[in-house]
């Protein structure tokens, strides 16, 4: 599994704009960046990280790229659909640089992610616009690459120093002028030695590492501290997080959920994406034991057959899968499973595909991601003999989402009715409207006063609609979840 499977979803601007009201004095050479982010949760964390390292080199957010000085794409690789985007992109980036050259005004064009990491040199060849290309595990080296690139120089940087990277990010993430939404995500851990044979996450993020206990909770205890109530650990494989505590030894995941679950203020806490095969009893426990962990766990599968499980390389079967469910569920009866499926893997049958249904049938998802298998170069899936043609791959697909959507839909409707506590994380599209997360990660809207951004709420739900829940607050509770200091709601 990589970190959340939205990898086909784009996210655009701009982690940066939290920088738009506090960055403008940090140099009198205002310079205006535009970032798009694709993919998943951990890019959106990256692209965070890159503001702030932009912050301090006088750089403001613009929402608009006609307006900016430095384009960034943060790119993803994991499906081709994904890859291909960027380059569409750039064709249209192409077109607004030549209208600002004819004012006399230039722009930088930046590649970063995981595309930048996978094709390196070969997208300033394809896309002769772009001046810059930064894999995932260098973008503390931006201010100076992009000096490289004033002096007229193409630069091409995706070198694999993780460590420099977290060492860096977390002096970073110490920066005042950044303002946060009450729910962020914290890098805890990137890479993977899983080597799925469909998966490129290994090749573009490289091996497992995880940062120090020591980095991580500074950085939780400094977002708490600006106002954050919720944070979820991101991972490529975030359960098999095994990071150096202060005393030398190495902590799981469990163990650092615990340490977190003490910050006050960080009310919530969720992580993701896990891996079967690092499901240990501690991080069960840990779902058992403390109220702050969500009742909510994305626990990729991929396919419901042995056979293809095999295939894929995820090492462990559908029976162990199950057991494993088993003993989640007996630890916390309330949690939501969630999961990703792959459909039409090489050498997928009828009945492989079947059993996947069986599978879904017999686990029943609270929401569930779903993809057609996309040959990826470099991975051994891709020459694998016994390919599914596309047209068998959609019917399956179609099939395997109306399952999921029932399923959906019914965790959905069982919530009708339920009171339970909300994070209002935002505005929603109406006047008067909040729209929060239920602990189950369902969107909640509700009727609320902007105020009451950043502040966790009893909510009765009135309504299900069909991607989220309609509430109201319950009269007369305050926000019952602050235990200490009450952090300033970011707005
Ligand atoms: N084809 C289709 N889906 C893929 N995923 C990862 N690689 C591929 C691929 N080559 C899916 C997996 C993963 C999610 C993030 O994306 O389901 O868990
Ligand atoms: Fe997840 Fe497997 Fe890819 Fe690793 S190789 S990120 S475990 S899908």
């Amino acid at each position: 599994m990589t970190s959340r499977p939205e990898a086909d979803q784009e996210t655009t601007a701009s982690a940066v704009s939290q920088l738009d009201d506090n960055a403008t004095d940090l140099s009198s050479n205002k310079r205006k960046v535009f970032v798009r982010t694709y993919g998943c949760q951990m890019n959106v964390y990256d692209s965070e990280r890159m503001a702030d390292v932009l912050s301090p080199e006088g750089y403001q957010a613009t929402e608009d790229m006609e307006d900016a000085d430095l384009v960034i794409l943060n790119t993803c690789h994991i499906r081709e659909k994904a890859a291909e985007k960027v380059y569409s992109e750039l064709g249209r980036i192409r077109k607004v640089k030549e209208q600002r050259a004819k004012s006399g005004k230039d722009m930088m064009v930046g590649v970063a992610g995981c595309v930048a990491q996978a094709e390196g040199e070969e997208i300033s060849r394809r896309a002769p616009i772009v001046d810059l290309v930064v894999g995932p595990q260098s973008y503390q080296k931006l201010p100076s690459l992009l000096d490289e690139v004033r002096k007229g120089k193409k630069v091409v940087e995706t070198e694999f120093d993780i460590d420099a990277k977290f060492a860096h990010l977390s002096e970073r993430a110490a920066n005042p002028v950044l303002k946060r939404p009450p729910a962020a995500f914290l890098t805890v851990q990137e890479g993977c030695d899983k080597f799925c044979t469909f998966c490129v996450v290994p090749y573009t993020r490289g091996g497992e590492v995880s940062r120090t206990v020591d980095q991580i909770v500074n950085e939780a205890e400094r977002m708490a501290a600006s106002g954050v109530r919720e944070v979820t650990l991101l991972g490529q494989n975030v359960n098999a997080y095994h990071g150096e505590a202060p005393d030398g030894s190495t902590w799981g995941l469990g163990r650092l959920l615990r340490r977190l679950s003490e910050i006050k203020g960080l009310d919530r806490l969720r992580y993701t994406t896990s891996h079967p095969r690092d499901m240990d009893d501690d991080l069960i426990a840990a779902h058992r034991d403390l109220k702050s962990v969500m009742p909510y766990l994305h626990l990729p599968v991929q396919s419901g057959s042995d056979k293809i499980l095999k295939a894929m390389n995820r090492r462990h079967t559908r029976d162990e899968y199950f057991q494993l469910i088993d003993r989640i569920r007996e630890a916390a009866p309330d949690l939501a499973l969630s999961g990703d499926f792959i459909v039409g893997f090489p050498g997928e049958t009828d009945q492989d595909f079947e059993d996947t249904m069986d599978l879904i049938r017999r686990v029943q998802y609270g929401s569930a991601f779903s993809f057609k298998y996309s040959q990826r170069p470099g991975t051994p899936g891709a020459t694998m003999d016994g390919q599914v043609p596309e047209d068998v791959k959609s019917e399956r697909l179609a099939k395997l989402q109306a399952l999921v959507s029932e399923q959906q839909q019914a965790f959905n409707a069982s919530r009708l009715g339920m009171s339970f506590d909300v994070l209002l994380e935002k505005k929603g599209r109406n006047a008067g409207q909040l729209v929060g997360k239920s602990p189950w990660l369902q969107p909640v809207q509700l009727d609320a006063p902007e105020s009451l951004i950043g502040s966790i709420q009893a909510v009765e739900i009135v309504k299900i609609g069909s991607n989220s829940l309609f509430g109201q607050l319950i009269d007369g509770q305050d926000d019952k979840d602050i235990s200490g200091a009450i952090p300033t709601p970011a707005a």
